[in-house]
């Protein structure tokens, strides 16, 4: 069974590599993965199965209006299906709730069941479609669960 825990510096060349595998050419550089691991503390998680990385979830928190935020989530392909993206993202919520945020928001492709269906199921609301939010001409949907 995976267990799930704080993302530790040994453990960012596999997230790497799941992540380009995940993401593909929408993967965040290593510069970037390695800066987010700096920064975000507590809120870089992975679930790791006889210490394989099998996925992860990345969180930030926007301290001046207490907004917490969901920036990654990645589940190996071979890994899928069996409630891992959901536990992350179940953690992920408990660990940025901890902290006193008020909301918590993500940004999800509008073609993008599965995510959307988690997200759903974990009480996010939000449906609107918007064009250029990554200034990079794809749409995106803000999803924001309340949090007080
Ligand atoms: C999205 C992702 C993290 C889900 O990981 P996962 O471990 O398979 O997720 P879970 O098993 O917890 O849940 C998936 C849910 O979606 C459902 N699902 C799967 N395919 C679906 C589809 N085409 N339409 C609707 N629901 C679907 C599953 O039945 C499951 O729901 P359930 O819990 O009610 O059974 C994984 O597919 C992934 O890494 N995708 C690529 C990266 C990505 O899109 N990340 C999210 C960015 S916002």
């Amino acid at each position: 069974m995976a267990t799930i825990n704080k993302v530790v510096l040994k453990d960012l060349n596999d997230i790497l590599k799941i992540e380009k595998h995940v993401f593909k050419t929408d993967s965040y550089p290593p510069f970037v993965i390695r800066q987010l691991f700096d920064i975000s503390g507590n809120y870089f998680i992975a679930a790791k199965e006889d210490g394989e990385i099998l996925g992860y979830a990345i969180g930030g928190i926007k301290t001046a209006d207490n907004q917490g935020w969901i920036l990654s989530l990645g589940v190996h392909e071979n890994a899928r299906g069996k409630g891992l993206g959901k536990q992350l993202t179940k953690k992920l919520i408990e660990i940025l709730k901890e902290q006193h945020t008020t909301q918590i928001s993500l940004t999800v492709y509008p073609t993008n069941a599965s995510a959307i269906k988690i997200y759903k199921d974990l009480g996010f609301v939000g449906n609107e479609i918007l064009d250029n939010y990554f200034l990079d001409h794809e749409k995106r949907i803000v999803m924001t669960l309340n949090t007080n």
